[in-house]
């Protein structure tokens, strides 16, 4: 994928880019970034690829100044103003409503270049009375990017966003010469931490952010990057917190087990475990039991689920989502119904189903599989409503499917495990577990497992460890 746009000289390089911090160049950001490369090479007389590929692996400050031409910091203050409106409108006050007006709500701004966009999202929050002693977290790849958002002195070049944005953010700049400096006030509400999404961790523990923006930043990774930063999103936010991304970031609904909330502002992210009343959580015990109802979502900004079902695709899935969410599940069947060539809409249909009927849910399901043979996801779902109904080798079949299909789900070994020891086949119990461990413990322990219904890497290790442990009577 790399290579494809680079000549191989300089293939080598962009590997190594890729590898330390997710960033891609595609065909239209290919000539910068190879501009970018030669300048630093020939800043280090270098003429070799493949040697300035060796000093960028071994010598972190090489590896730093190139970031540093190559990272675009293009933002302003009160970008992407509708985003905004809807964070005042709807987010804060969704938040307070469920966590209380004391609340100081914990925000993050990632990938927030020199700043802007942390002191406008703090500026916000204090505002709607909503920062109370909680401070917003900046974090960036680039460290000279932070250095500029903590000095906070500005040029006009960062109010260019348009008149009303301009108005606001000199409510909290101090003009200073040309320059303009945010009050001491504001640049006390905001941390800074250098912090490389592609790479590394929660920076936050439990209970997580309850809204993070993450920005025009997406748009650099390649797909695998764009998984796993998704994933680490995902797992930095609080039960219920909010992801806001740019208008042209890639989505992320594939990526993480996220709540798609539509709206004319743009494409939300909530984190708001699937509720199935099969439970897909193999942490959870077999047979599997109905999770606790959640809140239902503000419904009258969610895209309006009252319309008739001729919505165009997307929506209907969006509208059925939030019927869903909020408890209308024969609704949200209903709106699923017609796109039964998507295998994502038949699944959260049998979803959907189950909740009133488990038996119909099996129907439907065993008619989607046909439908979509080679839908892992669906034939997991398949073998979850199996089980529920006690059907045993049926599960058994459905799961050997998932893994024909995708050998990779530790999920699907996981519940073999779990099935074989229920049916007293230690040898299967002992392999299904081993595998799943094994798989988790190859990913970041904080990654969120594909069919995990929210489940970690780590979380599942530990429990194919402590069923492999209870297998073998407590021996190691
Ligand atoms: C276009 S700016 C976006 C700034 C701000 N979020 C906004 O929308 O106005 C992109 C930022 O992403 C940062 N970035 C690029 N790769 C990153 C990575 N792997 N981890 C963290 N930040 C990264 C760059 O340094 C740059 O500051």
């Amino acid at each position: 994928m790399i290579d494809h746009f680079f000549d191989a000289d300089l293939a080598p390089i962009a590997l190594v880019i890729n590898t330390r911090t997710g960033l891609y160049f595609d065909a239209s950001q290919v000539q910068r970034a190879r501009s970018a490369i030669q300048r630093r090479m020939a800043g280090r007389r270098l003429t070799s690829g493949a040697a300035y590929a060796r000093l960028l692996e071994t010598e972190p400050e090489a590896l730093k100044e190139l970031i540093l031409e190559l990272t675009v910091g293009e933002t302003y203050f009160f970008r992407e103003g509708l985003q905004l409106d809807f964070i005042r409108s709807t987010i804060l006050p969704e938040i307070r409503a469920r966590l209380g007006a004391e609340h100081s709500v914990r925000a993050w701004s990632a990938a927030c270049s020199t700043g802007e966009e942390a002191y406008t999202l703090a500026w916000i929050l204090r505002e709607a009375g909503a920062l109370g002693a909680g401070r917003v977290l900046g974090t960036d790849l680039n460290p000279e990017s932070l250095r500029r958002a903590g000095e906070a002195r500005y040029s006009a070049w960062s109010l260019r966003g348009g008149e009303a944005g301009e108005n606001e953010a000199r409510k909290f700049l101090d003009p200073v010469g040309d320059r303009f400096v945010v009050n001491p006030s504001l640049r006390k509400a905001v941390d800074w931490r250098q912090m490389n999404l592609a790479t590394e961790r929660h920076p936050m523990g439990t209970p997580g952010f309850d809204l993070i923006l993450c920005r025009n930043v997406l748009i650099y990774f390649d797909p695998a990057t764009i998984r796993r930063v998704a994933g680490l999103l995902y797992s930095s936010l609080a039960d219920d917190g909010w992801l806001v991304i740019g208008p042209s970031d890639p989505l992320l609904g594939e990526f993480a087990p996220f709540d798609v909330v539509l709206d004319h502002a743009g494409v939300f992210y909530r984190k708001r475990t699937p509720t199935v009343y099969v439970s897909t959580n193999p942490l959870a015990s077999l047979p599997p039991t109905p999770p606790a109802p959640r809140a239902p979502l503000p419904a009258h900004r969610i895209s309006d689920p009252g319309r008739p079902p001729a919505l165009a695709p997307l929506e209907a899935l969006s509208a059925a989502k939030a019927a869903y969410s909020s408890g209308a599940f024969t609704r949200a069947a209903d709106l699923l119904e017609p796109l039964g060539d998507r295998a994502d809409a038949s699944a959260l249909r049998v979803q959907a189903i189950a909740k009133t009927s488990v038996e119909r849910a099996e129907r439907a399901c065993s008619e989607s599989v046909k439908r979509h043979p080679m839908d892992g996801p669906l034939h997991y779902l398949h073998s979850t409503l199996l089980l529920a109904l006690g059907r045993d080798a049926g599960a058994l079949v459905a799961l050997r499917k998932v893994l024909y299909l995708d050998p990779t789900l530790a999920i699907a070994h996981h519940l073999m495990g779990s099935l074989a020891r229920k049916n007293n086949d230690p040898a299967g119990a002992r392999r299904g577990f081993t595998n799943a461990r094994a798989i988790c413990l190859a990913l970041p322990r904080d990654t969120v497992l594909p069919l995990g219904d929210g489940a970690l890497a780590g979380e599942l290790a530990d429990a194919a460890a402590a069923a492999l442990a209870e297998l073998s009577g407590g021996q190691p």
